[in-house]
């Protein structure tokens, strides 16, 4: 080993020593690790499982977040800062999980985040994710990161599949993306407006030195993953995506696009919500891209209230970000969420065991918000309210 390849060594596991993320993920690799999806207790299970079997670049991309990874956790401390009201004495012998969005029933109020690139988590990547959003009856959202075409990933999932947008920067793209999504068959588009300004994945960086693989012989940009040209959605489609001069003017273009229904993803203020509902926006998804945008420090749990005041009863808002048991989604539901979205539990479980793993991944989380349910008087969706939870400080509500 030259020196400087030592220091640099030395440098890096002196960083890791320092790092929660790295604590968490060694006191993790001490534990016992499941074999199969059925074995898989909780989510978190299934995190043991995929960091077990990912090189590290593909890991550390996929389990951090920005700068500190500070607001990654904090989506997670979020949820200490709700408590439950459990009603006793209720007829909860059956307990109904549907719920409706966009005039569509949903077997239970929770959906796939769109995660970009699930081929580096599993050769069948998104497809396999959407055999068991299909078996599951999910409604999965597809990034326009995605590694295989939205058609492809359609005719797997054998039912309308949201799609997410990432703004090609020229408007012509944007109109030949659009157009081949509505040709797709999609009924939604999201698009994601957290990342318009850039991002720090550091952490992501740290973990890709630590890998000794080839890159290049995967993809063409060492710098974890594909150049645009690369991606299935973007091929034809110059000059990159996430345009930062994007506005409001932006959105009323896009909403004069197409027909489909148009969400938001990334509002966490109630500022922009008032402003999405004015721009005739159809929804709103709360969200900081899994701490993987901005800084901000706050939880997506703690932004959802206000949120879903300035939109109104009339624009469904959902959420996402550090969802992981049932008593989470039972939280978000109480403060007006319509539906909860996961993003790195199905994907540790695509990693693990593919299709299996995300099919299990859905059963667990339905199980545990049914049994939240049942524990806490409320046998159906709609009658969860904020009285069903109690903020630890009352300017959270
Ligand atoms: C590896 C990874 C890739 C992601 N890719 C996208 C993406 O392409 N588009 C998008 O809108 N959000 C993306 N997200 C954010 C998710 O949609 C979602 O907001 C987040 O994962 C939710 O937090 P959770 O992972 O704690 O459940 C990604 C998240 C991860 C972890």
């Amino acid at each position: 080993m030259t020196t400087s390849v030592a220091a640099n060594r030395r440098r890096f596991l002196r960083f890791l020593a320092g790092s929660p993320l790295f604590a968490r993920a060694w006191a993790q690799q001490s534990e016992s690790v499941i074999e199969t999806a059925k074995e898989g207790l909780s989510l978190m299970d299934f995190e043991t499982a995929a960091r077990k079997v990912l090189p590290p670049a593909h890991w550390g991309y996929m389990a951090s977040g920005v700068d500190d990874d500070f607001t990654q956790r904090m989506n997670r401390e979020g949820f200490k800062r709700f408590q439950l009201r459990p009603r006793r004495l209720v007829d909860v012998s059956k307990v109904d999980l549907k719920t409706e969005v966009f005039g569509t029933a949903w077997d239970a109020p929770i959906f796939l985040s769109p995660v970009g690139g699930q081929r580096m988590f599993h050769p069948e990547g998104e497809v396999a994710v959407a055999r068991a959003a299909k078996a599951k009856k999910t409604t999965q959202i597809l990034s326009s990161a995605t590694s295989i075409g939205v058609e492809d990933v359609g005719r797997a999932l054998g039912s309308p599949l949201w799609y997410q947008l990432y703004m090609p920067v020229r408007w012509e793209g944007t109109e030949k993306l659009v157009r081949r999504v509505e040709e797709a068959g999609c009924p939604v588009l999201v698009w994601t407006v957290d990342l318009l300004g850039g991002r720090n994945l550091e952490t992501a960086e740290r973990f890709r030195r630590m890998d000794t693989r080839e890159c290049a012989s995967c993809h063409a940009t060492a710098r974890g993953g594909r150049a645009p040209g690369e991606l299935p959605m973007y091929k034809g489609i110059e000059g990159g995506f996430n345009p930062p001069a994007a506005n409001w003017d932006t959105l009323d273009r896009l909403r004069k696009l197409t027909k489909m229904k148009l969400m938001l993803k990334g509002l966490d203020t109630r500022e922009d919500a008032r402003l999405a509902r004015e721009h005739g926006v159809d929804g709103i998804i709360v969200s900081n891209h899994g701490g993987r945008a901005t800084e901000t420090g706050r939880s997506t749990v703690e932004a959802l209230g206000e949120v879903v005041d300035a939109a109104g009863a009339q624009i469904p808002v959902l959420v996402d970000g550090g969802f992981r048991r049932g008593t989470d989604v039972f939280k978000a539901l109480a403060l007006g969420a319509r539906a909860v979205g996961i993003g790195r539990p199905y994907v540790w479980a695509l990693s693990a065991f593919g299709q299996d793993g995300v099919e299990r991944v859905l059963d667990i989380l339905r199980a545990e918000l049914q049994l939240t349910m049942r524990e806490c008087g409320m046998p159906s969706i709609q009658q969860i309210t904020r009285a069903s939870i109690m903020p630890a400080d009352t300017r959270l509500l």
